[in-house]
């Protein structure tokens, strides 16, 4: 018999969306062609002039340990940015650098709840989210963000989820997988009652740079207690780099800086130059890439509106296309099988279409699935037409 893993081993699943996109990678490594609109990564490479200084830094030999909170070059870099874009002053021992965003909120939960804590997280949402939440003993809060909104959280409705143990309200804007940006008004009152309440309020701003409508606003300017969660990954195409950064109160910072030295020891030396890079050099692929996302969004969102019984809102930011496939539920696909939920359509799109998609379950909606459209136009129209074809075989 094998010797007992941890609670916490015990109740780990693999990632929900990853787990999608294996699947579709399965049938694509059997020989089909599947169109991908899967993955929330950027398809373009990383621009030039930080592979440039990255290879700059290997050069020199820039490959040993760095300080646990990053290299003080990007963290002033880092807050240079804070103040040129958000407003925000602070100083370089507020800044942690981590290995992603993704380990940046790990760190972050893990300094500021304890078990029975709750933290109230407006859905759908990133599933990452609440698994590493649940992952700390802390109950996840969930507060439901309509369509009709378009998808934005209401205040009325936070204020109504406080309870005594609300620990953190998590705010993510634009938001995975919707692409809603909460109105300025909203975060406003959401940060007073954060205030009022002594919360924490965690923001992550990994889609800050690709808002197409409405102004990105940074909670940290109306609410002290804020964690500031941002990174590389998506505005300059380095998921692979592995580069996030937290920046929060001193002793917030500190304690996740002291647990980051015992968990991965410090980010990776020769992404963070690359980093420093991306802040201080050109921004000009950053405005080139958001240009495409835009047409590609809007090419995208006309074509699955004409798609029989599909609906989608216009995404203000970030670059996915939640799509409301309710409207194909209790229909039934030419082998027989009736379409109950957002894993039965995306199985179906997969199957008859190949076109790989995420069912919206997992992120906190079972009528939607979520189309990545970081992927080409030409790609685009072609997977629009073949899951056009698949609907129009249902009966
Ligand atoms: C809302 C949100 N936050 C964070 C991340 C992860 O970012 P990183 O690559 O920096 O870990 C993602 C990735 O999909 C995301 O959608």
């Amino acid at each position: 018999m094998p010797t007992e893993l941890s609670r916490l081993a015990n109740s780990l699943t693999p990632s929900p969306t990853r787990a999608f996109d294996k699947q579709a990678r399965e049938l694509a490594a059997s020989g089909k062609n599947i169109l991908f609109f899967t993955l929330g990564e950027p398809d373009f490479p990383t621009p030039k002039n930080i592979k440039r200084a990255a290879l700059a830094a290997i050069k020199k030999d820039f490959t040993h340990y760095t300080p646990v909170s990053g290299i003080p070059e990007l963290r002033q870099a880092i807050c240079d940015k804070f103040k040129r874009d958000n407003n925000l002053a602070y100083s370089p021992d507020q800044i942690v650098v981590n290995a992603g965003v993704a380990n940046s909120l790990y760190l972050a939960f893990n300094c500021i709840l304890n078990p029975g804590d709750e933290v109230i997280i407006p859905v759908p949402s990133w599933p990452t989210v609440f698994s590493q939440v649940k992952s700390t003993g802390a109950v996840p809060v969930f507060v439901q963000c309509k369509e009709e909104n378009d998808f934005e959280v209401q205040f009325e409705d936070i204020a109504a989820a406080i309870t005594e143990k609300t620990k953190c309200i998590v705010l993510n804007s634009p938001c995975n997988p919707t692409g809603a940006i909460i109105p300025e008004k909203t975060i406003k009152k959401i940060c007073e009652l954060a205030s009022e309440k002594n919360i924490w309020l965690l923001s992550d701003e990994i889609y800050e740079k690709l808002t197409y409508s409405g102004k990105h606003i940074s909670p940290a300017i109306y609410h002290q207690n804020t964690i500031t969660l941002n990174g590389v990954s998506k505005a300059y195409a380095m998921t692979g780099w592995r580069i996030g950064y937290t920046a929060a109160p001193i002793q917030l910072a500190t304690a996740i800086t002291s647990l980051q030295g015992l968990v991965i020891g410090n980010p990776t030396s020769v992404s963070q130059k690359a980093a420093v890079e991306a802040f201080i050099g050109s921004q000009s692929s950053v405005s080139k890439m958001k240009k495409e996302f835009r047409n590609r969004r809007d090419l995208i969102v006309k074509l699955i509106n004409e798609i029989p019984h599909l609906h989608a809102n216009l995404p203000k930011g970030a670059f996915y296309a939640f799509t409301n496939v309710s409207g194909l539920f209790n229909k039934k696909t030419p082998d027989g099988k009736t379409l109950s939920n957002s894993v039965d359509v995306a199985a179906y799109f997969l199957n008859e279409a190949l076109v790989a998609t995420t069912p919206g379950q997992p992120f906190g909606s079972d009528a939607h699935i979520r189309l990545s459209y970081a992927c080409s136009q030409e790609q685009i129209i072609e997977g629009m037409a073949q899951i056009d074809a698949a609907v129009r075989k249902l009966r």
